[in-house]
């Protein structure tokens, strides 16, 4: 073989290898926060020899990523993983394209340090085909105390009645009284805030897990939209489309005082260099002391043909398992790890908060789904849901008939 062909023959093999070496990952970590943590993983994995490649879709709570994902997957283009949690993990497996990773859960031992709620979750088919990241907790209300105290307010509301009253201070004093971002995944986010400080654990787990017609058509649902609507008269007339990051900015920078956001939001504080308990507040939203409503990132895999490609999901899910990457992760996202065997040395209080709140729920029936963030049901009655709170959000629909709709729509299959 002459030298020029030799030359070639070995830049096709590398070229060949360069490309097999990549991981795409698909993922809606845009954020200040949610970037610097998705950072951590780039690295381990450049650290390993892998080429990252970014499949980064901006947008909170991940509906346009899901969008990108579908005509990826459709044009015969699957990235390596994306960022896909819940029940949308078997709806991806049903199609037949994830990709089976036993292999790195026996090697890390997967069933003895995740607890099994979350195993199931990332089994298709009794097959591991997602690796879990986090565990984020939704049921929050974060505060600046400078605005509070400013308002006279002295301490974070624990019922919705002190709540009130609260936000009536806030408002007279000449801050927003609430963040938010009009965008149908927040509404739903705050709804499902509500719905649990309302009717307690119970009540939202028939009404949004079992899709329960009695609760959902019941006067407590009633009394959710009526404390939702409550609530929309505390938010700006600027919320229209604003990014959930922005509404979060509102409070760190003392625009607004209290903001109902999952612990995402925590990863902004930290990004902005404030610190709990200090420059911000954490407390359980209003009457959910007690409950924990539980959104875990995961990643799923796709299925490549390659088998280097194959070894760089084994890789990439080793990582997101490794107790360096739950550790360096979770303090930046402001989630806590998912697996045991992590030291809680790092952890601020409200991540320590999150823990203790977990254990203590996990064992008085106070953990729920998030279904605002998938966890709890398929993605089209998700989907119907969440346009239900959207248009009661935008829009003087009584609570009656916003209560008849969302009935209604939990008949989405
Ligand atoms: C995800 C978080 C993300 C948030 C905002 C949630 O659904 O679980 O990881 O930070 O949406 O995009």
């Amino acid at each position: 073989m002459k030298l020029k062909q030799i030359i070639l023959a070995t830049s096709l093999v590398f070229a060949g290898s360069a490309f097999a070496a990549d991981v795409e990952v698909l993922h809606y970590w845009t954020s200040g926060g949610e970037a610097k943590s998705a950072a951590a993983l780039k690295q381990i994995m450049k650290d390993e020899g892998y080429d990252w490649k970014d499949f980064a879709v901006a947008g909170g709570g991940g509906e346009n990523a899901m969008t990108a994902l579908k005509a990826r997957v459709i044009s015969g283009n699957s990235p390596t993983a994306a960022q896909i949690k819940g029940p949308s993990i078997q709806e991806w497996g049903q199609e037949g394209v994830l990709a089976n990773i036993d292999e790195a859960a026996k090697a890390g031992q997967w069933d003895s340090v995740l607890p099994k709620v979350v195993s199931d979750v990332m089994r298709y088919k009794g097959h591991y085909v997602a690796v879990p990241v986090n565990v984020h907790r939704v049921n929050w209300i974060w505060a600046n105390p400078q605005v509070l105290k400013k308002a006279g307010v002295d301490k974070m509301p624990t019922t919705w009645d002190e709540f009130f009253i609260a936000a009536d201070k806030i408002k007279k004093s000449g801050a927003i009284a609430v963040a938010h971002g009009g965008q149908p995944w927040q509404d739903a986010t705050v709804f499902e805030s509500v719905a649990l400080g309302v009717g307690g654990a119970d009540f939202y787990n028939k009404a949004f897990v079992k899709l329960d017609q009695s609760a959902l058509t019941s006067p407590t649902m009633v009394k959710v939209f009526d404390t939702l609507g409550k609530v929309k008269g505390y938010i700006d007339k600027d919320a229209a489309g604003r990014d959930w990051n922005l509404a979060t900015a509102m409070v760190i920078n003392g625009k607004a005082g209290m903001q109902f956001m999952g612990d995402w939001a925590k990863g902004e504080f930290a990004a902005a260099g404030k610190v709990p308990g200090k420059d911000y507040l954490c407390a359980a939203a209003p009457g959910t002391a007690k409950a924990y409503t539980f959104n875990i990132d995961s990643f799923a895999m796709f299925k490549q043909k390659d088998a280097e490609a194959q070894k760089g999901q084994v890789a990439l899910a080793n990582a997101i398992m490794s107790p360096k990457f739950q550790s360096i992760f979770n303090l930046n996202k402001g989630s806590i790890p998912v697996r045991s065997g992590v030291s809680r040395d790092k952890f601020d209080d409200c991540a320590i908060k999150s823990m203790d709140d977990l254990a203590a729920a996990s064992k008085t029936g106070g953990l729920v789904p998030s279904f605002a963030h998938g966890m709890a049901v398929q993605s089209s009655t998700q989907g119907a849901l969440v346009d239900v709170i959207a248009k009661f959000m935008n829009s003087d629909m009584s609570s009656k008939d916003a209560v008849t709709a969302l009935a209604k729509a939990a008949k989405t299959r």
